[in-house]
C-alpha cells in the first residue's frame, strides 16, 4: 500500500510510521511526503530516507484551484492508495477529501469526540484536558471528513491523567502512545481488516 504522508512539523509520528515499515510491522511504503511548511522536519526526514518530498502550499498560488489540482496530480502521480495526515495543520481542500474519501486518516492527541475541532491542536488540547479535570486522556486516528477532526473513529488509546501532570507532560505520553497506534491503525488498512460501515469503522483481527 502507498501512503502519501502530510506533515507540518517536526514529523515525529512520520518518524513512527517509518521505523514500523522498517521493522517489518507495516507492510506499505510512504511513496511521497508532502508539507505546507517548507521548514518542517518532516521534509528532512523524507530527504533522508529518499523519499519524495514536497512543499505545497496554497500561498505558492494565486488560484485555489491549480493548488489543488496540483497536490491531486502529485497524490495520483506516486500512486496514493492512503493519506496520512501527521500534524498537518491544514485542512484537506474539500476535492481532495471526496477522492479519497475512507482513505484519509489522522491522528488527534485526545479521545474524540471530546477536545477536538478548530483550534484545538498542540498544546491547546492538553490545556483543555487538564482544566476540564478529565481523568483519562489519549490518542484517536481517525478517518477524515469535511469538518475538523470529524469522521469516524478508527483506533483510541487511553491513558490516566496523572497528579502533577502539566500540558508538557502529558503532550509527551500522549505522543508515545500516538507513536503506538498510528501505524496499527495502518496496518489494519494495509491488510485490507477495516469494514467501514456508515459511520462505524471495524477492525476485523488478522487472519479473520
Ligand atoms: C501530534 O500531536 C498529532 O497528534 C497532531 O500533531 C502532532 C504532530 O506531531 N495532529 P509530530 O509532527 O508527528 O511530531
Amino acid at each position: 500500500m502507498n501512503i502519501a504522508v502530510f506533515a507540518s512539523g517536526r514529523g515525529s509520528n512520520f518518524q513512527a510510521i517509518l521505523n514500523a515499515i522498517q521493522h517489518q510491522l507495516l507492510p506499505a511504503r510512504v511513496c511521497v511526503l508532502i508539507s505546507n511548511n517548507s521548514a518542517a522536519g518532516a521534509l528532512d526526514l523524507a530527504r533522508a530516507h529518499r523519499i519524495p518530498a514536497m512543499h505545497l502550499s496554497q500561498r505558492q498560488f494565486s488560484d485555489e484551484k491549480v493548488f489543488i489540482d496540483e497536490l491531486l496530480s502529485a497524490l495520483q502521480k506516486h500512486d496514493t492508495g492512503l493519506i496520512a495526515l501527521a500534524g498537518y495543520m491544514k485542512k484537506l481542500p474539500p476535492r481532495v477529501v471526496q477522492q479519497f474519501r475512507n482513505h484519509i486518516l489522522n491522528i488527534h492527541p485526545a479521545l474524540l469526540p471530546a477536545f477536538g475541532g478548530p483550534g484545538m491542536y498542540g498544546m491547546h488540547v492538553h490545556r483543555a484536558v487538564l482544566n476540564s479535570g478529565a481523568t483519562t486522556t489519549g490518542a484517536t486516528v481517525h478517518l477524515v471528513d469535511e469538518e475538523y477532526d470529524g469522521g469516524p473513529i478508527v483506533m483510541q488509546k487511553t491513558i490516566s491523567i496523572e497528579r502533577g501532570d502539566t500540558p508538557e507532560r502529558l503532550a509527551e505520553r500522549v505522543l508515545a502512545i500516538e507513536h503506538e497506534i498510528y501505524p496499527l491503525a495502518l496496518k489494519a488498512f494495509a491488510e485490507g481488516r477495516v469494514k467501514i460501515e456508515g459511520l462505524k469503522v471495524k477492525i476485523l483481527e488478522p487472519g479473520a
